[in-house]
């Protein structure tokens, strides 16, 4: 399955994001989707003008950027995937880089939220990738292994089918530095074969994260193992998104 998924992170305002979506909805005809999935992930407090937005073009499937693993309480600023359900909300993005490391998520709770948001139907794109000195030390195949390995823990079968793995090696998420074709492909099949290995399936769909953008898809999506992307700032300008779902699409 091909999958790109725009996410917006903290970017654009309510009125400029349905524009955005608006602009993506129009541009976005049979012809140029194919067989390719397509996903945005708007901030929260545009999620639920963009479900219904979306009602005209089914299409285009809406997710969240996170979470949190209960389903209601005292959580001062969280968002639950019960909620989301509610919203009809198809995706969640979960364990992306950034709350790792700005709000300290740790491979545990983003184990919990994998598990939350499976047992609330609602899609995990789950998120794992490693940090330049991992890379540079030469353990950046087995670190981010583990990360995937301790997201998913404890899934059951049907469980499993429905993930999404999202490999985004942190060096390159907004740096304007992409990893080679080589790189990415590298990756991708080494998290296939464990994933084969460990849980008996090698069929979840794995996309490429890191300054992805038109000029150097091409490459990146024609490897084997690179099943689509999760887009960060080529994701806010509608054409840009577009001509990365053509490129998909075609490779
Ligand atoms: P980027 O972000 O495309 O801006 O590097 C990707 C991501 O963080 O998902």
């Amino acid at each position: 399955m091909k999958i790109l998924v725009g996410n917006w992170k903290m970017n654009t305002t309510p009125e400029e994001g349905i524009s955005l979506l608006e602009r993506i909805s129009n541009l976005l005809t049979n012809e140029v989707v194919g067989d390719v999935r397509v996903v945005v992930a708007p901030p929260s407090l545009h999620l639920i003008p963009s479900v219904e937005k979306l009602w005209e073009n089914p299409e285009i499937a809406v997710a969240a950027q996170n979470c949190h693993h209960k389903d209601s309480g005292a959580f001062t600023g969280e968002i639950s995937p019960e909620m989301l359900l509610n919203s009809e909300v198809d995706a969640v993005i979960l364990g992306h880089s950034e709350r790792r490391e700005y709000f300290k998520e740790t491979d545990d709770l983003v184990a919990l939220k994998v598990k939350a948001a499976l047992k609330h139907h609602l899609i995990p794109i789950v998120c794992v990738g490693e940090k330049l000195e991992q890379r540079k030390s030469g353990t950046f195949l087995n670190d981010t292994w583990t990360q995937l390995k301790i997201a998913l823990s404890d899934l059951s079968p049907e469980g499993l089918a429905d993930v999404v793995v999202a490999y985004e090696p942190v060096w390159a998420i907004g740096t304007g530095e992409v990893a080679s074709p080589d790189q990415a492909q590298e990756m991708h099949a080494f998290l296939r074969g464990k994933l084969k290995e460990t849980f008996g399936t090698g069929e979840l769909p794995i996309l490429y994260g890191g300054s992805c953008k038109p000029s150097n898809a091409d490459d990146i999506f024609a490897q084997l193992d690179v099943d689509g992307g999760l887009i960060g700032g080529a994701s806010l300008n509608a054409d840009d998104f577009l001509l990365l779902v053509e490129k998909l699409r075609k490779s």
